[in-house]
């Protein structure tokens, strides 16, 4: 990809001048009301965040959005966690648009920019992780890792953590949790042979020591007994997100993925890390679990991989590559020449501007002004993440820690009205910021989230 233009490291810096920038008095304005209301005439199922703040985007550049009324928003969100390296870096659409005006599909087919793709990720990837399959969304990738899985073991069962997520097809739902305390019985229901096991929240923690800190130990032993008494001894994989996104950004302690990692070895069980959301630098490593020095045995990839083009991978080790011959792994779009491109540019890009780094510097600011937040304000339970994988924990009372959800929603909202384009919100604020902001923005967002707060203390009678 030498060929594309150079791009300086500050290219999203001057869309950025002046944001937030709200022109109309209500927010979202009436050409976004307008909008809506005529989409949602047919189209159904949107997402909570949608719901709650009904606004219709027209362009991002950077780490800033603009609406269809001219409002201009800092971005908390990055998409959803998929455009991470800002809107429409021009390297990334630069790259897509040469492969668009020149092959679009070439379906399983080597390409030059496949080819590089392939070596560039062999080259980043820890350990022998250079098996590699491409998809198009996470959970296909998911779906395959699961495959995959089975193939290589050849054993079926697979068990995964409470509150992960994985995607919504049967067999990446069959080891998510979807509906958490609802009754659903049109929702998709586990496969047989997936199980959920409780994995450690150190905020809310099953298992503790005599100090009171989380046992990481208790929970293995756990695992040992439930492998006995709960499994028919056929486990092929633990599946487990390294970070858990939508179960609110909660990191297990820095001992549980060491400890799982032995368990797994002991007992022949592959240990399948899926990095869709938390991987590709979001935390600051190209995988999460490398924080814990563990190199897992198969990993996904999605979201901030293609920068917001619509890429995905399924990698195994080296000496398991054979098994992706027996899964009729390929897809119809998976690595088509743009995919290739938006994720190679993307690879690239991380390298060239020192992303890694910025994600671990910015990363430790906002972790420090989110645990100063905490110390003066009454609802703000726990803080949680690591880079730019961010979670704020609302609760109605710090002794009792139960859930705030109305908070949670209201906090959203008000931010959203002060021109922050964030992620949604149940009780836990979840931030996944472009990982090119640097401290000036990472600040002002927390500056707009930190009155948000304090305004719904008020409303709720706290201060
Ligand atoms: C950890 C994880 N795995 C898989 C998926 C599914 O990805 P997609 O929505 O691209 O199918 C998600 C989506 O949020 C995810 O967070």
């Amino acid at each position: 990809m030498s060929n594309l233009s150079k791009v300086s490291k500050d290219w999203w810096k001057e869309s950025a001048v002046g944001i937030p920038k709200l022109i109309t008095t209500e927010i979202p304005g009436p050409k976004s009301k307008i909008m809506h209301a005529n989409t949602i005439r047919y189209m159904k199922g949107l997402s909570s965040q949608v719901k709650l703040f009904p606004v219709c985007f027209e362009e991002g550049h950077g780490i800033t959005l603009t609406d269809v009324d001219g409002n201009k928003y800092l971005d908390f969100s990055s998409g959803i966690y998929v455009t991470s390296l800002g809107h429409c870096h021009p390297k990334i659409s630069e790259a897509v648009a040469h492969w668009a005006k020149k092959l679009m599909n070439a379906h399983d087919f080597t390409t030059p920019v496949k080819e590089k793709l392939m070596e560039k990720m062999a080259s980043v990837l820890p350990g022998k992780l250079n098996a590699i399959q491409l998809y198009s969304d996470g959970t296909s990738a998911v779906e395959a890792a699961l495959r995959a899985a089975r193939a290589i073991s050849d054993k079926h069962e697979f068990i995964s953590g409470y509150r992960d997520f994985h995607g919504k097809s049967m067999g990446a739902v069959s080891c998510a949790q979807m509906w958490r305390g609802e009754t659903h019985s049109y929702g998709p229901t586990r496969a047989p042979g997936f199980y959920m096991v409780p994995r450690p929240d150190p905020y809310r923690p099953l298992w503790t020591k005599a100090d009171g800190t989380i046992d990481t130990d208790a929970y293995i032993n756990f695992y040992e007994t439930f492998l006995k008494e709960g499994t028919v001894g056929n486990v092929a994989a633990f599946v487990l997100e390294p970070a858990q996104g939508w179960g609110g950004s909660i990191f297990p302690p820095e001992d549980f993925f060491p400890k799982l990692k032995i368990f797994c070895e002991k007992h022949n069980i592959l240990l399948y890390d899926d990095e869709v959301l938390a991987g590709m630098g979001r935390t600051g490593e190209w995988l999460t679990l490398s924080h814990w020095g563990v190199t897992p045995d198969i990993v996904t990839f999605g979201k901030s991989f293609g920068n917001g083009f619509p890429v995905t991978a399924m990698v195994v080790r080296e000496e398991n590559g054979e098994a992706l011959e027996k899964i009729s792994a390929s897809s119809s779009y998976g690595g088509n020449p743009m995919a290739c491109a938006a994720a190679l540019a993307s690879i690239e890009v991380i390298e060239e501007e020192d992303i890694l780094q910025n994600v671990r510097t910015v990363g430790e600011f906002f972790i420090k002004r989110m645990t100063k937040m905490k110390e003066q304000h009454p609802i703000l339970g726990d803080v949680k993440g690591k880079g730019f994988l961010l979670g704020i924990e609302l609760v109605k009372d710090k002794k009792t820690k139960e859930p705030f959800e109305e908070a949670g929603k209201l906090v959203y909202q008000k931010a959203f009205r002060k021109g922050l384009a964030w992620v949604p919100a149940g009780h836990i604020l979840r931030m996944s910021p472009p990982l090119i902001m640097d401290e000036k923005y990472a600040s002002m967002g927390m500056d707009i989230i930190e009155d948000a707060i304090t305004e719904v203390e008020k409303e709720f009678g706290y201060k």
